[in-house]
């Protein structure tokens, strides 16, 4: 079930937060006018990686530096082994809303 998720203006391209949706913390961020989302809490420990450093469509975990493509979730500098889990989108009249996917 797609769960209202921000506005679409509150998200401008080239940034990122948190919101919570179910007592789950999601990452959205908009990628060149597409919104991404995942996990908010980096695989490697426990950081809130919308804290850390967007650049495209990879973030940066503030606390240790491992590095996430928002697209597939897949880790890429270490120390972060395990991937993100990605979460489904839906944009519609400027509400972003996201389904959140299981393991
Ligand atoms: S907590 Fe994210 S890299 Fe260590």
């Amino acid at each position: 079930m797609f769960e209202h998720a921000a506005a679409i203006t509150d998200l401008p391209a080239g940034t990122m937060r948190c919101v919570t949706i179910r007592r789950h913390e999601v990452l959205i961020a908009n990628v060149d006018g597409e919104v991404l989302a995942t996990d908010d809490t980096c695989t490697h420990e426990d950081a809130s990686l919308s804290c850390g450093v967007l650049k495209g469509a990879m973030v940066r975990c503030p606390l240790h530096g491992a590095t996430f493509d928002l697209r597939d979730g897949a880790p890429g500098d270490e120390p972060a082994e395990e991937p993100l889990r990605c979460h489904d989108v839906m944009v519609e009249d400027g509400v972003i809303f996201v389904r959140l996917r299981e393991r």
